[in-house]
Parts: C-alpha cells; sequence; structure tokens
C-alpha cells in the first residue's frame, strides 16, 4: 500500500532536496568513464594526473548535508566566515596544487617510489638526502600528547557582546556590539589518550580562546560548573587515580577502575564533581548540546577601578541533551570519533554551533553571603540564587584546516587574561595558572610556542625576550630595556585602557599550609545536585554509580564509596548498595544529610530535562528503505523533517542507488549495517511493499528497530512498513512509536515526538529488550 498525496510533493522534494535523480539511460556525470590507465598503479614516477577529473580536485565549498561528501579544510569550505585570526592564518597555509614536489631545502624530486641503491637489487645509499630527509621528518612527527585532555576537537568562530559590559568590566572585547572577536574552540574528555573514543563517561573541557585587540584570553573551563579537587596540589593525584592503572595501563578513558574509585572514596570533595560525571552530563549527546562552565571565580574590574566578582557560564543554543549510557559505549565501538565528526559535519552542514556566554555577577561587598567559599571550585552558585546574565553569543563557523597545526599545537593557559579581567584567590585557579605553560614547554618543545600561528595574538606583541628552541620572528639590537640604541623601543606604556594591571586587593596573612574552614562541606552541594534532578536522571545517576563501583575488584573501596552516598541521600546510597549486594546498615542510614543551600534545595538549572525544551535543529533521522520504497511518502517525510532543519540520511541494505517504486533512481547514504541506530536520533520507515519486504528479510533492519526502541528513541512505520513490529520482539507500543499510513500526518507526529528528545516513559521496560 503506497499512499498517494499528489505530485506536488514530489516535484519540490526534488527541486528543494537536489537529490541527484539519474533517470534511465542518462550516465553519471561525475566520473567521467574511460580506460583504465595501469602506469597510474606503478613504481615510476607519477608525473600525470591521477584524479578521473580535474574537477574533483577542487575543493566543493558549498553547505553539505552530513556525510554528503568528502570533508574539505575549513578555509576552502567556508571562505566567507573569515576573520582577523583567519586571515593572519592565511599567511601560513600552503596551497600545493600545481606545485613540484620538493625537499625541504627546495630540490626538486623527480622520483618519490624509489631509494637510490648501489644497483637494481643492490644496498640503499646513504648519500640519498632525499630518502634521509623524508624519513628523519616522519620519525619525529609524533609531539607528547596533552597530560590530561589529550582527546580533543576543536573549531574557529566568533564571539560578539550583545551590549556594552562597562559598568563591570573595562575588557575592550566585551564593550562594542558590532565587533566579532575570532575565537578558537577546543572540547576535550579528560581521562583517555590521543585516539580514544568521544562518548566515555567523563568530563568534557571546554576551552575557548578569544583573539581580542587587547592580547589574548582563555577561558579554560568543563561542561560542569564545578571541579573535582579544591585545591592544585590535589590534581597530580586526582589525574593519577583516574588515568589507566599504572601496572597495566587498563582501562583506556574510563574512570571505571580501581585507583579512581579509591581515591575517590577517601577525598569526598571530588564527590560533587563525581555526582555530575556519574549523570547524562557525563555522556552529552554532542558538544553543541551541552553546557560550559569557567568554574573558578574570577573578577570583572572596570574603570573606575571597582570590582566584580564573576563565574563564567555557556549555554549552548541548541539546548542541553545527553546520550544513554548503554548507547554512548555502543558508539565507543561503532563510531569512537561520533562528537568530533558530529562538530564537524554540523560546521559543514552550516548548523553553526552557538553559545550563549552568561555571567553569574557578584558585587565584591557580598562575598560573603553564601553558605559556602566562593573560591571553592567544588561549589556552584544556584542560578535560582544569583541569575546568569546572558551577554553575549559565541559561534562556531569554521572548520579547521589542519587537526595537527590547529587542534593540536593550540595551548590554552587559565593565566592568558586582558585588561578588565582578573583572577580570585581560588587555591586550585591559583596552581593552574603555573601548569599550562610549563607543561606546554615540554609538550610543544620550548618556550616559543605563542609563536605558532594558532597561539598568536591578533595584536602586535613585542618584547625583549630572545632565542629558544624554534624562535621565528626576527628583531632588532637592542634585547634589554632600558635601552638607547633602539630609543628604548618596545617601551612600557603608562597604566590606562587597554593596559593590564593587578586589581589592588589588600592581601594579609601568615604562610599557612591548610585548608580553610569555609571549604569544609561535601555533602550539601552534591545532594542539591541530587534532589534537583528528575525521577530518569536520579536513576541515571544510581546506574552509572552501580556500573562502575561494578567494575571495581576491591570490595572495600565499592563500600567506602557507598558510605559517602549516604551522607548526600540515602535512597541513591541504598540503591547503589543494592545493585552491588552491599547491606547497608541503619547507622549507615541514619547519617545525618546536609540541609539546603542558602534555603535552596532544589534548582532546576541543575536538570537537563525538567521541563527544558528540545531544538530539532541539526539531529539527525535515519530512514531504513530498499528498492520499492514509495518515493511521494519518502518525499513527504522527508520535506517534513528538513522543514524543521533535521537532517536526514537514507540506509539501505546495500550501498549505491536505490530505486524507487516509481522507478526514480536515489542516492544511498549509507549501508543499515555500517550506520546503526546509534548514530542517530530517531528513526523512520517508509512505506513501500517491496521495499518491507527486503527489510523483513534483512538481520541488520530488524536490529536496527530493536536497538532504536532500546534506546528510547522515536519510531516512525508508516503503511505496510507497520508489519515490522509484528515481526521483532518489542513489547507493547507507546507515545514513541509512530505508525499510520498518511505520510504528512505521520512525519507531524514523529516530530513533535522527537520534541521529548526520549521516549522517557518506555525507560522501564527498554531493559527487557534483548538488544
Ligand atoms: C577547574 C579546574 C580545571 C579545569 C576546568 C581544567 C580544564 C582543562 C582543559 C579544558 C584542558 C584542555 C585544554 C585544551 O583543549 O588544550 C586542560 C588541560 C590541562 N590542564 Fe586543566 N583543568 C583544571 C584543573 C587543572 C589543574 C588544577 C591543573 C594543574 C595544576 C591542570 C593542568 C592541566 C594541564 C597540564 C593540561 C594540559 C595542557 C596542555 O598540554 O596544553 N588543570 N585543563
Amino acid at each position: 500500500m503506497c499512499v498517494d498525496v499528489g505530485g506536488l510533493y514530489f516535484k519540490s522534494f526534488l527541486e528543494i532536496l537536489m537529490v541527484k535523480v539519474m533517470k534511465k539511460g542518462k550516465k553519471t556525470e561525475s566520473i567521467p568513464s574511460r580506460e583504465i590507465d595501469k602506469t597510474m598503479y606503478s613504481v615510476e614516477p607519477h608525473y600525470e594526473d591521477t584524479a578521473p577529473s580535474k574537477k574533483l580536485t577542487k575543493p566543493l565549498t558549498s553547505i553539505s548535508p552530513p556525510g554528503a561528501e568528502p570533508m574539505m579544510p575549513g578555509s576552502f569550505k567556508n571562505p566567507k566566515n573569515n576573520n582577523d585570526k583567519l586571515k593572519q592564518l592565511d599567511d601560513f597555509r600552503s596551497d600545493p596544487l600545481g606545485e613540484s614536489l620538493r625537499t625541504n631545502q627546495g630540490v626538486k624530486i623527480s622520483d618519490n617510489q624509489n631509494s637510490l641503491k648501489a644497483g637494481l637489487r643492490g644496498s640503499t645509499l646513504l648519500e640519498d638526502f632525499i630518502l634521509r630527509e623524508k624519513i628523519t621528518h616522519f620519525d619525529h612527527e609524533r609531539i607528547p600528547e596533552r597530560v590530561v585532555h589529550a582527546r580533543g576537537a576543536g573549531a574557529h568562530g566568533y564571539f560578539q557582546v550583545y551590549k556594552p559590559l562597562a559598568s563591570y568590566t573595562k575588557a575592550e572585547f566585551l564593550q562594542d556590539p558590532h565587533v566579532r572577536t575570532p575565537v578558537f574552540v577546543r572540547f576535550s574528555t579528560v581521562q583517555g589518550s590521543r585516539g580514544s573514543a568521544d562518548t566515555v563517561r567523563d568530563i568534557r573541557g571546554w576551552a575557548t580562546k578569544f583573539y581580542t585587540k587587547e592580547g589574548n584570553f582563555d577561558l579554560v573551563g568543563n561542561n560542569t560548573p564545578i571541579f573535582f579537587i579544591q585545591d592544585a596540589i590535589k590534581f597530580p593525584d586526582f589525574v593519577h587515580a583516574v588515568k589507566p592503572e599504572p601496572h597495566n595501563e587498563i582501562p583506556q578513558g574510563q574512570s571505571a577502575h580501581d585507583t579512581f574509585w579509591d581515591y575517590i572514596s577517601l577525598q569526598p570533595e571530588t564527590l560533587h564533581n563525581v555526582m555530575w560525571a556519574m549523570s547524562d552530563r557525563g555522556i552529552p549527546r554532542s558538544y553543541s548540546m551541552m553546557e560550559g562552565f569557567g568554574i573558578h571565580t574570577y573578577k570583572l574590574i572596570n574603570a573606575e577601578g571597582r570590582c566584580h566578582f564573576v563565574r563564567f557560564h555557556w549555554k549552548p543554543v541548541y539546548g542541553v541533551a545527553s546520550l544513554l549510557w548503554d548507547e554512548a559505549q555502543l558508539l565507543a565501538g561503532r563510531d569512537p570519533d561520533f562528537h568530533r565528526r558530529e562538530l564537524w559535519e554540523s560546521i559543514e552542514a552550516g548548523d553553526y554551533p552557538e553559545y550563549e556566554l552568561g555571567l553569574q555577577i557578584i558585587p565584591e561587598e557580598d562575598e560573603d553571603n553564601f553558605d559556602f567559599d566562593i573560591l571553592d571550585p567544588t561549589k556552584l552558585i544556584p542560578e535560582s540564587l544569583v541569575p546568569v546574565h546572558l551577554v553575549g553569543k559565541m559561534v562556531l563557523n569554521r572548520n579547521p584546516d589542519s587537526y595537527f597545526n590547529e587542534t593540536e599545537q593550540v595551548a590554552f593557559c587559565p593565566g592568558n587574561i586582558v585588561s578588565g579581567i582578573d583572577f580570585s584567590d581560588d587555591p586550585l585557579l591559583q596552581g593552574r595558572l603555573f601548569s599550562y605553560i610549563d607543561t606546554q614547554i615540554s609538550r610543544l618543545g620550548g618556550a616559543n610556542f605563542h609563536e605558532i600561528p594558532i597561539n598568536r595574538p591578533v595584536c602586535p606583541f613585542h618584547n625583549h625576550q630572545r632565542d629558544g628552541m624554534h624562535r621565528i620572528s626576527i628583531s632588532g639590537a637592542a634585547n634589554y630595556e632600558p635601552n638607547s640604541i633602539n630609543n628604548n623601543w618596545p617601551r612600557e606604556t603608562p597604566p590606562a585602557g587597554g593596559v593590564f594591571s593587578s586589581y589592588p586587593q589588600l592581601t594579609t596573612g601568615e604562610k599557612i599550609r591548610k585548608r580553610s574552614g569555609t571549604f569544609i562541606d561535601y555533602y550539601s552541594h552534591p545532594r542539591l545536585f541530587w534532589l534537583s534532578q528528575t525521577k530518569v536522571e536520579q536513576n541515571h545517576i544510581i546506574g552509572g554509580f552501580s556500573f562502575e563501583l561494578g567494575k571495581v575488584v576491591r570490595p572495600w573501596i565499592r563500600e567506602r564509596v557507598v558510605d559517602q552516598l549516604t551522607y548526600i541521600d540515602h535512597n541513591l546510597a541504598q540503591a547503589v548498595a543494592e545493585n552491588l549486594g552491599i547491606e547497608l546498615s541503619h547507622e549507615q542510614l541514619r547519617h545525618p544529610l546536609p540541609g539546603p543551600v542558602n534555603g535552596i534545595s532544589k534548582d532546576r538549572s541543575l536538570s537537563i530535562y525538567d521541563g527544558h525544551s528540545q531544538v530539532l535543529k541539526s539531529r539527525r533521522v535515519a530512514i531504513l528503505a530498499a528498492d520499492g520504497v514509495c518515493e511521494k511518502s519518502l518525499a513527504i517525510i522527508m520535506k517534513s523533517l528538513h522543514d524543521q532543519s533535521i537532517h536526514t540520511m537514507i540506509f539501505s541494505p546495500h550501498i549505491g542507488k536505490l530505486r524507487t517504486l516509481q522507478g526514480t533512481e536515489l542516492n544511498i547514504n549509507g549501508t543499515i549495517e555500517g550506520n546503526p541506530s546509534v548514530l542517530v536520533d530517531a528513526v523512520i520507515v517508509p512505506d513501500g511493499k517491496q521495499s518491507i519486504d527486503t527489510l523483513l528479510k534483512d538481520g541488520n533492519a530488524k536490529y536496527y528497530l530493536l536497538q532504536a526502541f532500546k534506546h528510547l528513541k522515536v519510531i516512525g512505520l508508516q503503511g505496510e512498513a507497520q508489519r515490522i513490529y509484528d515481526a521483532i520482539p518489542l513489547p507493547a507500543a507507546d507515545e514513541g512509536m509512530i505508525t499510520g499510513n498518511a505520510a504528512l500526518e505521520l512525519a507531524a507526529d514523529f516530530i513533535e515526538a522527537m520534541k521529548l528528545h526520549r521516549v522517557w516513559s518506555r525507560e522501564m521496560i527498554a531493559g527487557q529488550i534483548p538488544a
């Protein structure tokens, strides 16, 4: 049964979606048919073209939906999204098209296939400088990965303030709403090595470099508003504990192991951030759908010298959403690049990730108005207590050209600040100010990494620092100050706007190695977080703890962690204990619980799903179809989804072309087997008897729907496709199972259901699904 809704949609479908239709008899235009040139595969030099067409070597510059075409470097793909930083980088780009292959000394190379030998079968000659140079350079391609946050993905963009913030800060980039400040952002995981999977349960790093006209400002934060420890002296201990175990370097990219939980059980200041990591925040849906936080309290200083404390927030315009734990684990195998691919493809597709910058501002005199210390980075400031003011927007609109040159070599440091912003005495922040540059000296090979193109400020920078490894800039005779040889240039600038001067904070005190008494409350904030979650989210937290502790081999570590949970919430502790086969004593279940934080026991901003609306733009829907699919239905469904800026991808038992019931050939985006349901947000199967008959015989297609159901995804089955439901062992249909004959109505209901992100009501029965 294929429901006819008239030719109108069919025509617009072809026009609007620009699906390449190849009618019978017409040849494809992209690759000219020609005799295969056998010399292409030879060990002789290649002096000829090897691309089937010169056209194909020209990067395509149009917007392209996910998976539609080869991924092109950002400078080709988004040349219009330019800014001062990208123009500066242009000076360092090289385009090899039409150029000769040469050595690094500029000598043209005639043979890149064979080394220089004494006779055809003789030994290789040491004098072969071409071979030696090539191999030597290759031998030194690797640099040390970051000690933490080694796995990351970056993007260029800009930041624009909504209105002048002069009353709070003299920072130049926060004044003029017409000015777009270039930014480079790097998102990362914390624990895993460079090649680890994106979707592991972990905190996500979120580092933003603002290339302001007054110097670089780096906001180096995470996707949680708090950190695990209060004092930087504990950072090496914490990182050693969370990294793979020292004896066998297992596990990779995961905190589910003994050393991590041993440390947690003995250092209760970590519990608040652990609660966040065990929650859905530890497995974000994408980098564009997570919140970011500067964490520490910083200072804003205005032109009159007045100081306000501030905490920085990033609020994603695409809303906040997370994966399910089972899905995140499967993704780690099926697409370990899930997050970085999504970031890249979103920018290629024109779905530029956008985030609003938010400020929680506290007048200096209100510093002591809280139940906690605002210098303590394990405590958040509830938004219902101090609202977040949205002051500007960041848009990420251009991919890097070279992962290594930009994303790997970028060097962030919380110590990079500009006039109008200053540090607080947060002891974790103070330690960070030292650590980053210190590590970068060894990671990036010396003291001159600020000269690497991605790290250069867009404003001029001159001083008397000299020499060192890889010095690039060449400067004049006087390398000291004061000097008269160069008329004392470069000179100091008298204090004024744009010149950095530290806030004259009064500082007194004994030298002391001690934690402030105002930091000693470890349980009230984790409890506030717990009480602010929906039931569904609370169950996920219980699941997170149970899974991780289930991997801990030493029973006393499991018991100590559960004991710690009894000080946060008895139900939480009891539920985790049951899953771990631990019996809690009456005494443990009578442990006193902390009271509200400044009278607040629940804050909606801490929950992802508590009534917050979901944004559909950039979401992905799989369309399962085989030959014989009803083209009209397909057209209507795709148009409806595209109207909501949702991406669709046709997956079929085979790759290549799909022949519809009406005889048209459509491009297939991939096979069902190669593009499992974990890659998409929802799945829909359009009508068409022959197509459904094929899918019913295909184990991958049936498994696809089974797994999508288990992962609480909305599923649409149109017309004949409803037969699939009877063929797979699924429980009764629910609000996320959209069935019907008319494509238009089905698509409308499908879209409505997608607004919940997931079919939460299904979660209790999803565990029964054998997928
Ligand atoms: C609020 C607490 C912290 C946050 C939010 C944080 C965040 C980050 C982020 C986002 C990165 C990755 C930067 C990039 O993408 O290149 C990073 C790297 C790093 N962090 Fe932290 N971090 C924190 C605490 C610390 C502390 C206390 C230390 C040491 C005392 C530290 C040392 C490092 C080091 C050594 C790197 C590697 C930097 C590089 O190689 O470029 N972090 N951190």
